[in-house]
């Protein structure tokens, strides 16, 4: 059934809800702000008051946000989306610095990765991958959760060194949780009398058995920093992705995820988008989240601008009317209004929710108020 809180019918009615509340003491109700009523209760109050109702359910706002696929989908191949992930200090960043011969680790705060990086790089066979560096430091659970649920292929690293390690075991089970298949890169093997065949063993205990040791999940030993055997890498990654055959119409409408959204101080807020489907181009109306804005600028990962971004590119785009949350939904719309009207419901929505998560005031509490 449809509810709606105290506080939200106030607002709706641009009344506050301590006058709501006290409208509603008169007739013999005591309420609290963050009660729910359902709709028949909350459009005789609504029409008590002298205002008229019209009913907007969830369905309305949020059906047909996304086409249903078209019938003769036109699908074609689209890049692989890979996640690094693994313990922290194994060598993410460093690897991919090594495959994008760029030096990213010389720019972070204590050599610590604190967001998701999102880059492609052509492969050995020319043709382009996409890949997302996730941290490994134990406090960024949540966004190695998101890594594995945007991704085709998640590559382990784990540093031949320091071996198995808590967040190395934590990937491991996102990526399973996502249902996505494994590589795992055994860096810094120019470590001397390092022992790969410890790590081998040890991920035999978390049932992740190698090719090497007679398995079925790739494994490549690397070394980011001496730049050993990194087409090797690029290889598995490659022979990985044409098993899983991954295709994306890109002349449908553009959707796809939030890998990570930021405010600039100088360009407003900046939101880093892997599209799934589609083409987003320069001048697209977007619902982002519970944001919406016409995409100003579209930049790739080097900071140069691009007009359209096609499935499996992550793109930075510029024009929202605020910041977004990473694992948001984008997609494109047809009409501003459109956009904000989505928009301002799911506002509408995640302010319930932030009022339902803190309520829990007293009765006396809510006298005081009155
Ligand atoms: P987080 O993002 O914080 O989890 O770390 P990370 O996994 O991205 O590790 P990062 O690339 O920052 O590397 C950590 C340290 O390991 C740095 O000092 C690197 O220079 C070093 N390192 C990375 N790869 C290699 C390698 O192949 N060999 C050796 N000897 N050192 C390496
Ligand atoms: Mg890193």
């Amino acid at each position: 059934p449809d509810l709606i809180t105290v506080q939200e019918l106030a607002q709706r009615m641009a009344m506050r809800s301590t006058d709501l509340i006290r409208e509603l003491m008169k007739q013999g109700q005591m309420v609290q702000a963050n009660a729910t009523l359902d709709a028949d209760t909350a459009q005789l109050i609504v029409e008590d008051l002298g205002h008229s109702v019209k009913r907007v359910s969830e369905s309305d706002v949020e059906e047909g946000l996304i086409d249903k696929p078209s019938a003769d989908a036109n699908l074609v191949p689209r890049p692989p989306v890979v996640t690094i992930m693994g313990h922290v200090d194994h060598g993410k960043t460093s690897l991919l610095d090594a495959l994008r011969q760029t030096d990213v680790v010389a720019g972070e705060a204590g050599g610590i990765t604190q967001h998701i990086g999102a880059y492609q790089i052509k492969g050995p066979n020319g043709d382009p991958i996409t890949f997302l560096d996730t941290p490994g430091h134990a406090a960024f659970t949540a966004m190695r959760a998101r890594g594995a649920n945007v991704t085709d292929i998640v590559v382990i690293v784990v540093a031949a060194d320091d071996g198995v390690m808590p967040q190395t075991i934590e990937s491991i089970n996102h990526a399973r949780a996502a249902g996505v298949p494994i590589i795992v890169a055994i860096n810094k093997i120019d470590k001397p009398g390092v022992d790969s065949t410890r790590v081998k063993t040890d991920l035999l205990q978390h049932e992740v058995q190698v090719e090497s040791m007679g398995g079925e999940i790739q494994d490549i030993e690397v070394s980011a920093l001496k730049r050993l055997n990194l087409d090797g890498l690029l290889e598995a990654i490659q022979l990985q992705a044409e098993l899983l055959e991954l295709k994306a119409d890109d002349k449908r409408q553009s959707f796809g995820t939030v890998v990570e959204a930021k405010l600039d101080k100088g360009r407003g807020p900046v939101t880093t988008l892997l599209v799934q489907e589609g083409e987003l181009q320069r001048g697209d109306i977007v619902v982002v989240g519970a944001e919406w804005g016409k995409v100003r600028a579209l930049l790739n990962d080097q900071g140069d601008q691009v007009k359209v971004a096609g499935p499996s590119l992550p793109v930075e785009i510029l024009g929202l009317n605020g910041v977004p949350e990473p694992g948001d939904q984008f997609a494109v719309v047809a009409h501003e209004a459109r956009a904000r009207e989505v928009a301002e419901y799911r506002q509408r929505k995640k302010r319930e929710k932030a009022n339902a998560a803190t309520a829990g005031t007293s009765l006396e509490q809510m006298m005081a108020q009155l």
